[in-house]
């Protein structure tokens, strides 16, 4: 059993989390409307990978006794300036999510929660490889240019090598 505050902060990160899906569809369907069907590819995978965050959060908040309660979402932006600028908005976000998981496990272990920061652990891993995962991207949209064939290569190259959260063991399918 988690404590009400402890169950609202988690109930938080599951609207933080559903949000993160909604960013990456939009980048998704903005990509697709500009002809960039592999950064659209890229971006639909982390929308269904901030979906299985998402339902992580919920599936911990019932096995702990706890009221799921589905906070409002946020919409994100519709347009974007390029495949640059989507990466750059990608790891600012990813950046902030970092931070709010540091916060919650700071509220963990001052309300010495030992379930609550053993759940997070997967979450403080996962955001260290996604953020260098994005780095590297913008590296490479730096290096051969954010316009024209180099980035048609990098648009193959991103569309080829998909974010997947089923990789982990601890990863779970949501159900429903
Ligand atoms: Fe679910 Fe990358 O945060």
């Amino acid at each position: 059993m988690i404590t009400p505050t402890i169950a609202d902060a988690l109930n938080q990160q599951v609207a933080r989390e559903f949000y993160s899906a909604y960013f990456y569809l939009s980048m998704s369907a903005h990509s697709d409307s500009i002809g960039l069907k592999g950064f659209a590819s890229w971006f639909m995978a982390k929308y269904q990978e901030e979906l299985q965050h998402a339902m992580k959060f919920y599936k911990y908040l019932l096995d702990q006794g706890a009221t799921v309660k589905l906070l409002p979402i946020e919409q994100p932006p519709s347009t974007y300036e390029g495949a640059l600028a989507m990466y750059e908005a990608t790891l600012a976000h990813e950046q902030q999510v970092t931070g709010n998981l540091n916060d919650l496990i700071d509220l963990a272990m001052s309300k010495r929660d030992h379930a609550t920061q053993i759940f997070l652990h997967w979450f403080i891993t996962e955001q260290i490889e996604e953020e260098a995962t994005v780095t590297e991207i913008i590296s490479k949209i730096k290096l051969v240019g954010n316009h024209g064939d180099g980035l048609f290569m990098i648009d193959n190259m991103v569309g080829q090598k998909l974010p997947s959260a089923s990789t982990s063991t601890m990863a779970t399918t949501p159900t429903n």
